[in-house]
């Protein structure tokens, strides 16, 4: 049985934290059930990380079902959150209950991510009524870098910080089970947690949310183009493929692989 939305707020209310990482594919998804991860993201940075886009905008729905889809073939326990993409619910709330009715449906995640606060509260309320969980996402909201002017940390002018706490607040009054807060100080990050009942995850955000999250890449040391400052490296591991994939090509070139024992 996989966890559950209550599962997570049975967490939050006894101060034990949650751990979630993004996945995208079946491999590295049923490695990371086996670390004891309690969320799998099926985040839209797979735009970066898998797609090799400079950005999340163009990800597409068809994209996000496609990973979910391996991901939840790697997995038996682990939650899975399918992210909305960019323009598959800000459009309307017909088209936010179709493409979120798709990713549970032909993609099989448990609930969906989607960006916003005060701005997405009637979506968000109208997905939980459909009977979707919801997990909000403020402060560094991807989607809307062109809006932003670039990939800065949130809520550091009071103004920001008071619109911040309002978009948590508005998120669990529509019924979302989870926030992400992405790239705001630690102390805002503590003051909306103890602001709202529902469990914080946090990313670039300090250490008093109820959860962190991180993108598999980047704490492994994957991902060469951009590495952030949040992101504790546990791993070199991109080094560590292309040594191991260099010695395969000389071994190749100097016709030391295969050998005979490798041969049939
Ligand atoms: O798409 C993603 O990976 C995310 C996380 C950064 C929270 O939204």
């Amino acid at each position: 049985m996989r966890r559950t939305i209550s599962y997570f707020q049975k967490m939050h209310d006894q101060g034990t934290k949650i751990a979630m990482l993004t996945a995208y594919d079946y491999t590295s998804a049923s490695i990371v059930e086996k670390s004891g991860i309690e969320i799998i993201l099926v985040g839209d940075s797979l735009g970066q990380v898998v797609l090799g886009y400079d950005s999340t905008i163009p990800v597409t729905v068809d994209d996000m079902i496609r990973h979910i889809q391996m991901v939840v073939r790697g997995t038996q326990n682990t939650h899975v959150v399918g992210d909305l993409p960019f323009m598959s619910y800000q459009v309307s709330i017909d088209e936010a209950l179709r493409n979120a009715g798709r990713l549970l449906k032909e993609g099989g995640c448990q609930s969906v991510k989607l960006e916003g606060g005060v701005s997405s509260q009637e979506t968000v309320n109208a997905i939980v009524e459909s009977g979707i969980p919801v997990m909000g996402h403020i402060g560094l909201t991807p989607q809307s870098v062109n809006q932003l002017g670039g990939y800065r940390v949130r809520g550091k002018t009071e103004d920001e910080a008071d619109q911040l706490i309002s978009d948590a607040i508005a998120l669990e009054e529509a019924g979302a089970y989870s926030i992400v807060l992405e790239l705001m100080p630690s102390r805002l990050a503590r003051q909306i947690t103890s602001r709202v009942n529902i469990p914080t995850i946090g990313i670039g955000a300090g250490p008093y949310c109820s959860g962190q999250v991180q993108v598999f890449h980047d704490i492994l040391g994957l991902f060469p183009d951009f590495a952030p400052k949040h992101a504790r490296r546990y791993s070199e591991l991109g080094a560590e493929v292309q040594t191991a994939v260099s010695k395969y090509v000389a071994d190749v070139k100097s016709g030391d692989f295969p050998s005979i024992a490798e041969s049939s």
